[in-house]
């Protein structure tokens, strides 16, 4: 008997008894509190779009000495014909210490390890800026953080201009023209179409952020006009909302002319497990449209990369950017992130394990601390996400299946909600204002939040077991957990069991499991934690391969614009916790279905008002269906090292995007005087495709 079933008998034994009982021991659903006030916040001083750059031919360029050098001896073209026809000029204006100079090295640490550079196949780098410094997009939009709310619109970027057609329709864009991969190969609309139809439209393949065809809107399709413009139609007028998704990672394209030789379609003794790691982390001077290419690979060491002689973007004195002709990406723990760069060893963190706060926060008062940490909005939230599929996703045995059904059913959702007591969890991580109680859904402090649609069920052991009991979860063996009813297939009168997939290369999403499992534990619930290495849980997670995971949200719930199509099972492959079963379908509840419309008609309108009315919608339905259930939410610091210059206000380590695409690397400078001598390849630049290293004079 399913769950639902069960549930509904034993309400009718029950009868006359339930509602009076329920009443006594569930507390009502109220609002979420609102978050404890935390002064240590910056803010942005505004902008408009175009203060920012804009694109512009100039009268002269400069590059640094040593690449004239190589210039001067033959071994690379003229600095204005490697760069495009009209290159992205930076404004000085908007640059918070001006033109720069050029010269020392940006250390960051990472935690993650890097599969291979074939993004747009779905290899990670290894996170923490790599792929965003390696793969440049068709927009932009980190940096919106500082843009008026009036301009909120992705910035250009490859894609230099665009127009909509009169009826909406149709997008054409133009792509910035004359521009290079990092070995001299012009960069064109075949570089686009190829990451569109051979990636996108492949279905044996998908970027590494998840980018279906849907991301850009069902039924959307992409042509190639000519070698620097390409057309968009759309099933419906002016989706202008599809801009964002050709930001950071979902239109990012990669090396056409080294990736497509290597492409089953192209390849025939190739497979796609070959395509995908025919670039391993190995392969040096991979080539790149971002500022830096991988020039040298250390396992469980560093990663280091040189400046791109081809990069396409300069400051308004005609300096070729990027300031820094180095940057290192050392291969350690993310916890080592926060201490490096604390004490000065490594540049750039974001202090985004609350464990880590209060020591951080003292070691950066002391008068002689080398970094500095900034505080933006609360936007690091954390959600448990039941796996929602019954329908096959993920093969699971009688105990998922089981497990499954119980997801499925809003009583068992709703005392789970019940039973996890928030402010405890917040305070595990640390005490203080950081933190604040987390329903779910849209973060409190954000844009499109409204505290009156939030349901919010809050804590009551009590309650919770009185639900439990109403799903039909009793503990019938007296061992202390639920269990299932005799006749559940399968797994009739054994204990629920359920496992909860968490990340170990974070301390946040591990001491977040082991308090999920101890405050589960107390409502009578067995949980066994899956602890797993990023690479091989987001293989797992995306194979829907578990019952419960715990997940660091993604832009979607902070920005609203960003990613929005994930907001709900809008597609086959779109949701984090339901994909398609076995049989292709996605078996949404109604509500599930609901959401998916709600975030479609946000998508299909530009009417200010009904997208505020419809993200209200929004809210209500995801909290009080408890689409994925809130855990905690809390403000991430920056840190970054004293001697950096260029950088904006205000700076969010993760709104749009994270920080290392928000804060604009390419402009950032170390002042003469501060500049320190960390560079492992000085006067250097990357070799040819596949060859061992940097070259040099
Ligand atoms: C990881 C880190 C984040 C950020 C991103 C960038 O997820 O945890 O702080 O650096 O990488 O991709």
């Amino acid at each position: 008997m399913s769950s639902d079933r069960l549930r509904i008998a034993i309400v009718g034994l029950m009868c006359g008894v339930c509602t009076s009982a329920l009443a006594q021991t569930v507390p009502a659903p109220t609002t979420p509190p609102d978050p404890p006030r935390f002064d240590a916040q910056a803010f942005p001083n505004f902008l408009g779009a175009k203060d920012l750059y804009d694109y512009e031919a100039l009268p002269e360029y400069h590059e640094p000495d040593f690449v004239a050098a190589m210039v001067a001896k033959g071994e690379l073209p003229p600095v204005k014909d490697r760069l495009p026809n009209e290159p992205l000029v930076f404004k000085t204006a908007a640059m918070p210490d001006g033109i720069g100079v050029y010269g020392d090295v940006m250390r960051h640490v990472v935690g993650a390890r890097p599969e291979g550079w074939n993004f747009q196949a779905g290899q990670s780098q290894g996170w923490g800026g790599i792929d965003i410094g390696m793969f440049e997009c068709l927009t932009r939009t980190g940096p919106l953080f500082q843009v008026r709310a009036e301009e909120l619109e992705p910035l250009p970027n490859l894609a230099q201009s665009w127009e909509w057609s009169d009826d909406g329709l149709q997008l054409t864009m133009h792509l910035i023209e004359g521009a290079k991969w990092s070995d001299g190969a012009p960069f064109n609309a075949d570089d686009v179409m190829f990451y569109w139809e051979d990636n996108i439209l492949d279905p044996n393949l998908t970027p590494v952020t998840g980018t279906t065809q849907e991301t850009f809107g069902a039924g959307t399709t992409l042509e190639k006009v000519d070698d620097n413009t390409v057309l968009w139609t759309f099933k419906t007028p002016f989706p202008k909302q599809v801009l964002y998704q050709m930001a950071y990672g979902d239109f990012c394209p990669g090396p056409a002319h080294l990736l497509k030789p290597e492409h089953p379609k192209y390849n025939p003794d190739n497979t796609y497990e070959d395509f995908k790691n025919a670039f391993p982390p190995e392969y040096m001077n991979y080539p790149v449209m971002g500022a830096w290419v991988p020039v040298e690979y250390r396992p469980d060491d560093i990663i280091v990369m040189r400046r791109n002689p081809y990069y396409w973007k300069v400051d308004e004195a005609g300096n070729q950017l990027p300031y820094f002709s180095e940057i290192h990406y050392k291969l350690s723990t993310w916890a080592d992130r926060d201490v490096q760069a604390i004490a000065g060893t490594a540049d750039i963190s974001n202090l985004e394990q609350p464990e880590n706060f209060v020591e951080v926060l003292k070691r950066a008062a002391e008068p002689d601390a080398p970094a500095t940490v900034t505080f933006g909005a609360r936007t690091i939230g954390y959600s448990l996400y039941p796996n929602l599929s019954a329908n096959g996703w993920g093969q699971p045995d009688d105990r998922a299946q089981a497990v499954r059904e119980l997801n499925r059913n809003i009583d068992f959702r709703k005392a789970i909600s019940y039973g996890l007591n928030r402010e405890a969890i917040g305070d595990s991580l640390v005490k203080g204002p950081f933190t604040a109680i987390y329903p779910g859904g849209l973060y409190a402090g954000t844009t499109y939040y409204d505290a009156a649609s939030t349901v919010y069920y809050p804590y009551s052991a009590e309650g919770a077991k009185t639900l439990l009991e109403q799903a039909g979860l009793i503990d019938t063996d007296g061992n202390g957990f639920v269990n299932f009813p005799a006749d559940a297939e399968g797994v009739g009168g054994q204990d629920v069991q359920i496992t909860l997939l968490a990340n170990t290369d974070f301390a946040t999403d591990r001491s977040l499991a082991d308090a999920v499992i101890a405050q589960m534990e107390q409502i009578g619930i067995k949980i066994i934690g899956r602890y797993m290495a990023d690479n091989q849980l987001q293989a797992a997670r995306n194979a829907g391969d578990f019952d419960w995971v715990i997940n660091r949200n993604g832009s979607s719930l902070v920005s609203v614009v960003q990613n929005t199509a994930e907001l709900a099972p809008t597609g086959p492959r779109v949701a984090l916790q339901h994909r398609v079963g076995t049989d292709d379908e996605l078996d949404l509840l109604p509500f599930e279905q609901e959401l998916a419309d709600v975030v479609d008609g946000f998508i299909a309108t530009n009417d200010p008002i009904e997208r505020i009315a419809l993200m209200k919608t929004y809210q209500q339905l995801y909290t009080e269906n408890l689409y994925a259930i809130g855990l905690t939410q809390y403000s991430g610091g920056h840190i970054l090292n004293k001697r950096f210059s260029n950088v904006a206000a205000g700076l969010p380590i993760f709104l749009f995007n994270w920080d290392v695409d928000s804060i604009f690397r390419e402009r950032m400078y170390v002042a003469a005087d501060k500049q320190q001598d960390y560079e492992l390849f000085p006067d250097t630049l990357p070799g040819a495709p596949g060859s061992d290293g940097p070259v040099g004079l």
